[in-house]
């Protein structure tokens, strides 16, 4: 039957995050043991009422229609306030499309920019699914990696600048980083805009987690640093800010011209994002500093509490990160990372993202999220333990 099928899907691999996921939900069908899940990007608490009440208000008043490609009017300019003040920028409303999450950001960028044969340059590891993207448009990858020196994850600046040629048309930098929380500074970032406006290729800044920081920071944009015409798109997400993974709604910031070209991608793609979900984004934005802080604060906790006792554990060595939701840490002595995650399945009924799944790069390594209560983060740590700190 698969014969009759588009190959290039057919054979395109699913991602090691998907399989250990995968592996994890069969043993427990087969077994009947929970598996405590730390291998997604999410965290373990529900969408504020705040935001849910306008999605019912919006449906109690039949909002249940076809609505704007790009978002409603009254999204785009809730985007562009909260985008203007968090980052002390001056953007309008056809800077902003509404997107069906930043993943489908994602896809829509690549689908604008990327063909056959196309140089695109990253910074490994990466999240699986923007390399996924990219290899999907048949793009060619050239990635350079961070390297853990002394705590920190680090970047080979040089080599990433010398990268970037005449021959490169596009270049995807996501700070804070999935995996690593690795923050781009912004010295490297004005030079890094510097090299691709003179070089005049695409610049890709997946900013997802700008609020998942540590410091009572938004981590620095690109936007910070750009002029309209520059050739810069920024991806971002309702899904880690607001606590809103579910539903499925996100914003790309653009140079205009580009505005009426994405509504004809989300077109032929999702026609666009349901209108009461854009009203639940609505009430997200207006309270985003009360919903943020309470997110912050819960973060930090749980991070304190992994991370206390994993620079303490023999066989990890790790950077204590200062955004994102993620402990990415090498295990001394694996150099498979999905057989080691789905031995500590078995083990001891936790499931862990494994490194390879952000590149050859992330190999040897293991993820594990925690945006969870403490007493799941606890629980996770006692489980690992003996495995990790023997
Ligand atoms: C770096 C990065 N970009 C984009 C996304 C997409 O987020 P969403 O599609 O939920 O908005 C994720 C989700 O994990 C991510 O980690």
């Amino acid at each position: 039957m698969l014969e009759k099928l588009n190959e290039e899907i057919i054979f395109f691999k699913e991602t090691a995050i998907m399989e250990i996921a995968n592996f994890g939900r069969k043993y427990t069908k087969d077994t009947g043991k929970h598996v405590y899940p730390a291998w997604f990007g999410e965290g373990d608490t529900p969408t504020s009422k705040l935001i849910y009440d306008k999605s019912i208000n919006a449906l109690n008043e039949g909002k249940t229609f076809y609505t704007y490609q790009n978002g409603t009017p009254k999204l785009r300019s809730e985007i562009t306030k909260y985008m203007n003040e968090v980052f002390n920028i001056n953007t309008k409303p056809e800077n902003h499309s509404v997107v069906t999450g930043g993943m489908m950001g994602l896809r829509l960028i690549c689908d604008l920019i990327v063909s056959n044969g196309d140089e695109v340059v990253m910074i490994g590891p990466v999240w699986p699914n923007i390399r996924s993207s990219v290899l999907l448009k048949k793009g060619n990858i050239k990635e350079i990696s961070l390297k853990l020196k002394n705590g920190d994850w680090v970047i080979d600046f040089d080599l990433l600048l010398n990268s970037i040629t005449a021959k490169t048309k596009m270049v995807f930098v996501n700070s804070p980083g999935n995996p690593t929380g690795w923050v781009m500074p912004k010295e490297q970032q004005k030079l890094l805009l510097n090299h691709t406006r003179h070089l005049g290729c695409w610049l890709i800044s997946d900013e997802v987690y700008h609020q998942i920081t540590f410091n009572d920071f938004v981590s620095p944009s690109f936007l910070e640093l750009s002029k309209p015409n520059d050739r810069l798109i920024v991806i971002n997400s309702a899904s880690k800010s607001f606590n809103m993974t579910g539903w499925r709604i996100g914003w790309i910031t653009h140079p205009e011209e580009l505005g009426s070209h994405i509504a004809k991608l989300v077109q032929i793609t999702t026609t666009g994002v349901p209108e009461f979900l854009q009203n639940g984004l609505v009430s997200a934005l207006e309270n985003y500093k009360t919903i943020t802080l309470e997110l912050r604060k819960n973060l930090k906790k749980s991070r304190n509490i992994m991370f206390d006792r994993l620079v303490t554990w023999n066989k990890v060595e790790c950077s204590i990160p200062e955004a994102a939701f993620y402990a990415f840490f090498k295990v001394k002595g694996i150099n498979d990372s999905l057989d080691f995650a789905k031995k500590l399945i078995l083990e001891t009924n936790v499931g862990v993202a494994p490194g390879i799944a952000f590149g050859a790069s992330g190999e040897g390594h293991l993820r594990i999220c925690f945006a969870a209560k403490d007493t799941f983060i606890s629980e996770i740590m006692d489980r690992l333990e003996p495995a990790l700190n023997k």
